[in-house]
């Protein structure tokens, strides 16, 4: 995974969320209401949400209530290029940024070792995109994913099938 992504940073077609999170977070957005599903008022976890918490910022737009993202490479809060970016971020959304870091929680590790005590709370939703095709074991990802969830919270999954080049998410209820 580190020498795709490295491959990525150089090709310089990092990924959706760091690069577009406007059109992503669009998508995202009809999507859930074509599923009766919402962000808001939820904890929102994002496995595999990249370096830059762009995406986190706008799911705090939408209401969520707390919004935790797990990446092997997620920079933290404190970091001057994470920071730069997500204030900028946060005067085009009219976001405070102190009410901002009380409300986002950045997980630099593997999601596969992190247990449901380390998210503070269950999570209400927990969602990906473009993860699951770039994983040797997806179920074990979905295992996790269910573990975090509390009684009634749902997953949402949007993975890319490369034989058909079309992409498919699928509400999970627990
Ligand atoms: C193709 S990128 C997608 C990033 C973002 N979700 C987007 O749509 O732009 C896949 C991401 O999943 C992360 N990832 C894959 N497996 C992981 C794991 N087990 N634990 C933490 N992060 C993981 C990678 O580090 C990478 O940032």
């Amino acid at each position: 995974m580190a020498i795709l992504f490295w491959i990525m940073r150089l090709r310089g077609d990092g990924n959706t969320a760091e690069q577009t999170p406007d059109a992503l977070f669009q998508n995202w957005q009809e999507w859930m209401q074509q599923n009766g599903q919402t962000f808001a008022g939820r904890h929102v976890v994002e496995i595999g949400s990249g370096r830059y918490a762009r995406f986190g910022l706008r799911l705090l737009k939408a209401g969520a209530r707390w919004v935790t993202l797990v990446d092997f490479y997620a920079l933290p809060l404190e970091h001057a290029e994470q920071r730069e970016l997500l204030r900028a971020d946060c005067s085009n959304l009219g976001l405070d940024w102190d009410q901002v870091r009380a409300r986002l929680h950045i997980v630099r590790d593997d999601v596969l070792r992190l247990s449901a005590g380390q998210l503070g709370e269950p999570a209400d939703l927990v969602f990906s995109t473009a993860v699951l095709e770039h994983v040797r074991d997806p179920r074990a990802i979905l295992g996790q994913c269910w573990a975090w969830l509390r009684p009634g919270g749902s997953a949402c999954i949007w993975w890319t099938c490369a034989t058909t080049i079309s992409s498919s998410a699928t509400p999970l209820r627990c």
